[in-house]
């Protein structure tokens, strides 16, 4: 069986709303074209402010979009927080939690992520959770210590939602924070090895849908590199999403056709 390959295009906050906007209606037929290709799924994730306006430009296509965070409360006195549920009534059907750049400069903890876990799965939007390792971890050989911290609530929450969370997709992006923005990225039988333990982590927990990413310099020159990596489903892809001609053709690359679901 073919697997689904998301594209999960990270904007961070680079774009302005009319930069969004431009994007959007630029590149509106391509993009629609690029969603209807089978087995591939294409998640924009802009800024807050752009979300609205842009799932309403592509309400009838199978764009799909996603938040770059939301609030680890439902509801009440948090100024400045958006919580799940409005990212649901404006067509959100992903939202990225524990990102790096999260974790480093707004205050993102394992309990807050977790937090914000519940309440995406409470309305069936799917996380897409990052995890990964800093340089000086990565050189310790301190990878899958780092990995398995960052997952341990997150496994605590989904094993209590067993049943709630069978269909929806559960995305984990690897993304070594060394690797972000960088052009740098592990080698092949470093990301098999991660890959290979993600899933067998992840088995433990049965009937979730569970999704594995990369994330970290992803673009239209290093996309070859994860054709191997046997367990792969898909990307998180920052700058390089920012370029529609470059975002196309990383979706577009020959080997995403071959490769058949592993888990
Ligand atoms: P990058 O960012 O593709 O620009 O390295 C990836 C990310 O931060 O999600």
């Amino acid at each position: 069986m073919k697997k689904e390959i998301f594209f999960i295009a990270n904007w961070k906050m680079y774009l302005s709303v009319n930069d969004a906007l431009q994007f959007a209606t630029e590149n509106y037929d391509e993009l629609v074209a690029l969603a209807n290709t089978s087995h591939k799924k294409i998640i924009l994730c802009p800024s807050f402010t752009a979300l609205y306006p842009l799932t309403n430009i592509f309400k009838e296509t199978k764009i799909h979009f996603g938040a770059q965070d939301c609030s680890p409360h439902n509801k009440g006195p948090f100024t400045g927080q958006i919580c799940a549920k409005d990212l649901k009534a404006i067509g959100c059907h992903y939202c990225i939690i524990g990102h790096s750049e999260m974790r480093q400069y707004n205050y993102e903890t394992q309990e807050s992520i977790a937090k914000k876990l519940q309440h995406l799965i409470d309305q069936n939007i799917s996380p897409v959770i990052c995890i990964g390792e800093n340089k000086s971890e990565y050189d310790q050989g301190l990878v899958f210590q780092v990995l398995n911290e960052q997952l341990k609530e997150v496994f605590s929450v989904i094993k209590k939602n067993r049943g709630n969370s069978e269909k929806l997709p559960i995305c984990i992006a690897y993304e070594p924070i060394w690797s972000i923005g960088t052009g740098s990225i592990p080698d092949n039988t470093h990301l098999e090895n991660v890959f290979t333990w993600l899933v067998a982590q992840c088995q433990h927990i049965d009937n979730a849908h569970w999704k594995f990413l990369y994330g970290g310099s992803v673009n239209q020159e290093t996309i070859y590199r994860f054709e191997n990596i046997t367990h792969l489903d898909g990307y998180l892809i920052g700058s390089a999403s920012l370029d529609f001609q470059e975002f196309k053709k990383i979706v577009n690359y020959k080997s995403h056709y071959l490769t058949t679901s592993a888990h």
